[in-house]
């Protein structure tokens, strides 16, 4: 079996020559607890990263902000000189407090050094792919506009930094407000089995061939927890977090994962649910931990 069907067939983002498997991986699980600091084993995030990438992987996840520092460094010490083909993705629109406080950010200055910065810690002239971190955490804020920060993000495109722009924490309306200014590649909003949210959204980004890339596909901080969840994993020999990254690639052929671990047996484990069929009778149990949710 080739590595496309092994990690879920590919995609290429629009409008681009960029083309990635639909099993990503996401680097934030990298940095210290709370995303702040040193992790407790680098070295085996450095083996972990490189699993990662002899499994076939292309699409890494990660932002500066992510330690600070931290996650884009062991991605470079791990990695460098990166693969031709791997596409990778950052994220702008924080800082981090002293004390490791997540500080919304979307003035010029944050955004212009934040993105020097990955381009220093990661050793590149030009990151793939930059989305734009919008207020609200794991939900959009109403009533935001995006355009004057995606003008920022626009003229460093334009001076060739960033190759392409996408858009996190967004609702419809601001993506159509950020298209006014640049063209939008990808949109990564919370989404997972049982925070279903942006069922809307994530048809109508499938009808235009925009990615959809959920983050916290496992329920990040909070691990998805459900009867419903366990009866299918059960029933299918799997494991519930196996299901859920299923769940997810079944839900739209645009859609694209970046589950995040610092543990090989976990990478293994999510890397194995891109070969997972589910059937209807479990899509229909499954949908009811939306509902109950
Ligand atoms: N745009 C944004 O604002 C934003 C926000 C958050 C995240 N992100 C991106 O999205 C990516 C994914 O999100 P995430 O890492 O926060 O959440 P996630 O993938 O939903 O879950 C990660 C958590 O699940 C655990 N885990 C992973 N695989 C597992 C398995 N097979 N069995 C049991 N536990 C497992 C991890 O711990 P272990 O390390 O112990 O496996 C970690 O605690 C991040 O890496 C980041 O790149 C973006």
């Amino acid at each position: 079996m080739s590595n496309g069907e092994n990690l879920a067939g590919q995609f290429t983002f629009p409008g681009t020559e960029l083309k990635v498997h639909r099993m990503g991986f996401g680097a934030m699980q990298l940095a210290g607890p709370h995303v702040f600091g040193p992790p407790r084993d680098r070295a085996a995030c450095v083996r972990v990263l490189r699993r990662v990438i002899e499994a076939g992987v292309d699409h890494l996840d990660t932002s500066d902000f992510y330690g600070p520092h931290i996650t884009n460094q062991i991605i470079h010490e791990a990695l460098h000189p990166y693969p031709k083909n791997l596409v990778i993705v950052s994220k702008l629109g924080a800082r981090r407090g002293a004390a490791g406080e997540w500080i919304h950010d979307l003035t010029p200055e944050c955004l212009t050094n934040g993105l020097h910065d990955n381009l220093r810690h990661l050793s590149l002239d030009a990151i793939d792919i930059v989305n734009l971190r919008c207020p609200g955490f794991a939900s959009a804020t109403p009533g935001f506009d995006p355009r004057p920060a995606m003008a920022v993000l626009a003229g460093l495109q334009q001076q060739g930094k960033i190759k392409h722009i996408g858009l996190s924490n967004v609702d419809a309306e601001q993506i159509r407000l950020a298209e006014e200014v640049a063209p939008v590649v990808c949109v990564q909003n919370a989404y997972n089995l049982a925070n279903r949210a942006d069922d809307a959204l994530v048809q109508a980004l499938a009808t235009r061939g925009i990615a959809y890339v959920p983050f916290f596909p496992l329920g990040g901080f909070t691990p998805l927890q459900s009867t419903h969840l366990n009866e299918v994993a059960e029933s299918l020999g799997a494991t519930p977090m196996q299901v859920a990254l299923a769940w997810l690639l079944q839900r739209s052929p645009k859609l694209l994962l970046i589950p995040g671990t610092s543990s090989l047996a976990h990478l293994e484990e999510n890397l194995a649910a891109a070969r997972l069929r589910l059937p209807e009778s479990a899509l229909r149990t499954l949908d009811a931990v939306g509902s109950a949710a």
